[in-house]
């Protein structure tokens, strides 16, 4: 069943060009507009939502934190993220006007399963992006969207995240379209965008093999930082977060710009460091940023592991490592640039001998609290 892989997180990473593919299949009609009619929420109440709040565990979360980039830029409608683990215990904010999204591949994890809970009862509309077909989370819910990755095996999370992704950008531009704001035109455009995203999530599949060498070359090492800024931070969070469980190494995602508060003492000769480069198109003031942070982390030894777009040359004579990825609009890059890191997690945790499919102390799906 794994399809000719080693192991079948190799097999759901390789099926991602057609995951992501899937789960955007009958939602952008012939005009290019986006049509969620499973969403049984009514316009009305898209409409008037004055808060967006986001709920989820690990990965899942990873996704809600990059859904708030989209939401807050297409909608202009204020949007918390939240552990799921800690929504319910600090009393929050939620009336009839707040919209719950609440993400989940199992729709069977209990913490974010109570967070829902927990909103319906405070009068909120509850919305699952979901990857399990009638589990509990979309059954409790108001609404759900499903993602189409098909079954994920492998413990880690892979190409349910980036079906997590489109399903967050579906929601943030469909409240864009139903709301009508002023990027009307920016969110018709990123629709054709996200229409032909899956080929270049194909281009940066077939690209890895430089990464892989990479991280055999790095199986020694006890820790690895990630850095990015903008929607490379949760980028960076997630790659972190895939390297602890399975490589079983430390490694810690920061936002760039906290470096010199705090991190940087973290920076000694040879320590590898992972830097997600945003656009240098649009943001460029961020780019420049953080180019000035890879300068900064080499100055003090680092071997500087930088993903960046093609053709972004600022960038090359600070990298130890260039990690190439297709030119995306910016609030989409995540969906080329977590796919390295997710290679790189999964290429390291087998150089260090270690089982990917099934890492040490995790479940698939969380149901205790
Ligand atoms: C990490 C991973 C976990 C899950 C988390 C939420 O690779 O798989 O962090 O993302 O346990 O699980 P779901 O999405 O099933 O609610």
């Amino acid at each position: 069943e794994k399809g000719g892989y080693a192991s079948f997180m190799l097999k759901e990473i390789a099926e991602q060009p057609k995951a992501v593919a899937d789960t955007l299949l009958g939602r952008i009609d012939a005009e290019g507009s986006l049509t969620l009619d499973e969403v049984r929420i009514p316009v009305s109440v898209l409409r008037e939502a004055t808060k967006v709040v986001i709920v989820a565990c690990g990965t899942a979360f990873h996704a809600g934190l990059i859904a708030k980039y989209a939401i807050e830029h297409w909608t202009r409608i204020p949007c918390e993220v939240e552990l799921a683990s800690e929504f319910r215990y600090r009393d929050p904010i939620l009336d009839q006007r707040t919209l719950v999204v609440a993400i989940s591949q199992s729709g069977e994890t209990m913490d974010t399963l109570m967070a829902l809970r927990h909103a319906r009862e405070q009068g909120a509309r509850v919305l699952a992006i979901c990857n399990t077909n009638g589990s509990t989370i979309p059954r409790e819910s108001d609404a759900v969207l499903y993602t189409h990755a098909g079954p994920e095996v492998a413990v880690a999370s892979t190409k349910a995240f980036l079906t997590q992704l489109v399903a967050c950008y579906l929601v943030a531009l469909y409240l864009g379209q139903v709301r009508g704001t002023k990027w009307g035109d920016e969110i018709r455009a990123v629709i054709r965008d996200l229409a032909r995203i899956a080929e270049d999530v194909e281009r940066v599949l077939e690209t890895m093999e430089p990464v892989r060498e990479l991280a055999r070359s790095l199986a020694g090492h006890d820790t690895v930082l990630f850095l990015g800024r903008h929607v490379g931070h949760p980028v960076a969070l997630e790659g972190a977060l895939k390297l602890k469980e399975l490589a079983y190494m430390h490694a810690e995602g920061f936002a760039a710009g906290e470096l010199k508060h705090g991190p940087i003492a973290l920076v000694e000769e040879g320590l590898p460091v992972v830097v997600v480069v945003p656009s240098p198109r649009g943001r460029s003031v961020l780019h420049g940023k953080i180019v000035s942070n890879i300068q900064e982390i080499r100055a003090r030894g680092a071997r500087t592991i930088v993903i960046a777009e093609e053709g972004d040359e600022a960038v090359v004579p600070y990298a130890d490592h260039l990690i190439r990825v297709p030119v995306t609009p910016t609030l989409l890059q995540p969906l080329v640039s977590t796919v390295p890191l997710q290679v790189f997690a999964c290429e390291l945790a087998t150089a260090r001998g270690n089982e990917v499919d099934q890492p040490r102390n995790l479940a698939k799906s969380v149901t205790v609290e």
